[in-house]
């Protein structure tokens, strides 16, 4: 098995995948509030995908080896929920934070996006960790360029993670995507710099660190599919798929409510 490189066309069809994914993101900002229920947040992004995008919830009946088909249209992950979140009866409550996770399918080809989600007013442990968490996306985006090793991403994520007290969840990764949702590589977040394949122009994948505020362990539950942290503790995660291009990379699933980019890159754009 190998990981596969995309052709111009391809990579259009990505281009158009990843953008719908993002643009779920921004249509259910407004709706993230004290009192709605996640079943709710998963049924509006599941109206918005189909009949305004006329994509298909790739998450819908997602049923890889060993796992029951999953339910849901999105992934909703609240508090020590570390992902694969099922949405439900749960009521979000000012304090909460959550993150929603879109993967949609159009014209056969995937784009996969989450970011954090603050109900009310966050408290300053959890805004730290979040903003930390994204900083970890962009650490490990900002290292791609043809030439990279695949183990520079996930040393890039798991120094500033554990930099700043955190601990980095092991058992999921990011992975490589197209009109698979999952293909290879496994993009870990973890690792040692120079290490795993080079990264060639046209491949596509997904970063999306899990971050734990306490210890690193999880636990699922018995819904064979949430995903929690064992001590409970807080666990926040952001997604962006990602294109390799000549000159470094390409965000795939950047939109227009995104939220802006941390410091030690849009200082680097400004220079
Ligand atoms: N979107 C998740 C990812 O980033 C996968 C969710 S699988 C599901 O890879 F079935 F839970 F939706
Ligand atoms: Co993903
Ligand atoms: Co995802």
């Amino acid at each position: 098995m190998s990981i596969s490189i995309k052709n111009p066309e391809e990579i259009e069809q990505m281009r158009i995948a990843g953008r719908l994914a993002g643009e779920v993101l921004d249509y259910i900002t407004p709706f993230v509030k004290p009192g709605v229920t996640t079943g709710e947040l998963d049924r509006l992004c599941h109206d918005y995908m189909v009949d305004a995008q006329g994509c298909v919830p790739a998450p819908l009946n997602y049923a890889p080896p060993g796992h029951v088909p999953y339910p849901k249209s999105i992934c909703a992950s609240v508090n020590h929920q570390v992902c694969h979140g099922v949405p439900g009866d749960r009521k979000l409550k000012s304090g909460d934070v959550v993150n929603l996770d879109i993967t949609v399918i159009k014209n056969g080809w995937h784009g996969d996006t989450s970011r954090m989600f603050y109900v009310g007013e966050p408290g300053i442990q959890a805004r730290r960790l979040t903003e930390i968490t994204y900083e970890c996306m962009w650490k490990g985006i900002a290292v791609v360029r043809p030439g990279t090793h695949l183990g520079d991403i996930g040393a890039a994520i798991q120094k500033h993670a554990e930099q700043n007290g955190y601990t980095v969840v092991r058992e999921f990764c990011g992975h490589g995507i197209g009109r698979k949702f999952h293909e290879e590589p496994q993009v870990l977040h973890y690792g040692k710099a120079g290490t795993g394949p080079v990264l060639q122009p046209g491949m596509t994948f997904t970063i999306e660190p899990m971050i734990n505020a306490g210890r690193r362990d999880i636990r699922m539950l018995g819904d064979g599919w949430t995903v929690v942290t064992k001590d409970h503790s807080l666990s926040a995660q952001w997604e962006h798929t990602v294109l390799v291009t000549e000159a470094g990379y390409e965000v795939l699933t950047q939109s227009a409510g995104a939220p802006a980019l941390p410091l030690f890159l849009s200082e680097k754009a400004a220079a």
